[in-house]
């Protein structure tokens, strides 16, 4: 496994890889959750790469970039026994150079939800996979459905910008009792983690309703609202949305056949919790 800093390396070693090539962007803090990407990139491309780099631009001023967990070494551990063959390891100012001043700015399918709740996160999230996808020019990029709106973003700006990468996205990976992986999972106190798993109960609540035949977008996020208000734990329900997939707008009513991304944030002490569930 070839452990690349320089983006001129990177481009190197991929644009001159057997292809097709399958790239795993992520953060690091690997967990389960990226492992099932790397596992299905790996069985699907010749050259697998994989970049973490903890990305400040899609950190808010008052979010958690400082503090976000990082293990570099027991990541690369666990790339390498994946069979990895390119890691991307960029530092800050290689991809952001001095000087930096140029920005993807997603449209309205980064306006609800995250967008919202975390201004100029979205731009952050498609300036630096548009930078991966220009410098590793993967065939394919693998991400995880537990953040369906950055997908969606991603879907968008691939399309938009006529990138061309076939973008796959992978089922959410969770705990026994339902918990979303996430890296942030880290942050939560024992009393914090008891009451996580709330949300994707919520989650099911909503899913619960709609099967039962209830179509009205608003009685099934009451469903989900229920379960969350019981929650002394949970400081604030930033959203549960109903929106359409691909779109990311809100659906006042769910049509059988148009799918759609039941989304829920929450915020848990100092941690924010995000899951979603999509239905056809
Ligand atoms: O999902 C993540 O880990 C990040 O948002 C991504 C896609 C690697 C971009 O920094």
């Amino acid at each position: 496994m070839e452990v690349v800093e320089t983006c001129a390396e990177m481009s190197r070693l991929s644009w001159s890889s057997d292809r097709p090539l399958g790239l795993v962007p992520t953060m690091g803090a690997l967990h389960e959750g990226h492992l099932s990407l790397v596992q299905r990139a790996r069985a699907d491309n010749q050259t697998l790469a994989a970049s973490i780099f903890v990305n400040p631009t899609q950190f808010g001023p008052n979010e958690d970039f400082a503090r976000y967990p990082r293990s570099l070494q027991r990541d690369l551990e666990l790339l390498d026994a994946e069979g990895t063959d390119l890691v991307f390891v960029p530092p800050p100012h290689e991809v952001y150079p001095d000087g930096f001043d140029t920005w993807v700015e997603p449209g309205s399918v980064a306006e609800g939800m995250e967008g919202a709740a975390r201004p100029g996160h979205f731009r952050g999230v498609a300036t630096v996979v548009a930078k991966l996808f220009t410098i590793i020019r993967p065939d394919r990029a693998y991400f995880g459905q537990k953040d369906g709106q950055q997908v969606a973003v991603i879907r968008k700006m691939n399309a938009d910008l006529n990138l061309g990468v076939d973008v796959v996205t992978m089922p959410t990976i969770r705990e026994p009792d339902g918990l979303a992986l996430s890296s942030r999972n880290a942050y939560l106190t024992s009393d914090e983690r008891e009451t996580a798993p709330a949300v994707y109960r919520a989650l099911c609540a909503a899913e619960d309703v709609w099967r039962r035949g209830e179509r009205d977008a608003g009685r099934i996020q009451r469903a989900a609202h229920n379960i969350l208000g019981r929650e002394p734990l949970i400081d604030a329900v930033d959203y549960v949305s109903i929106v359409d997939a691909d779109t990311m707008q809100p659906v006042e009513t769910v049509h059988d056949g148009r799918p759609v991304m039941i989304a829920v944030a929450v915020r848990v002490g100092t941690v924010r919790l995000i899951d979603n569930v999509t239905k056809l």
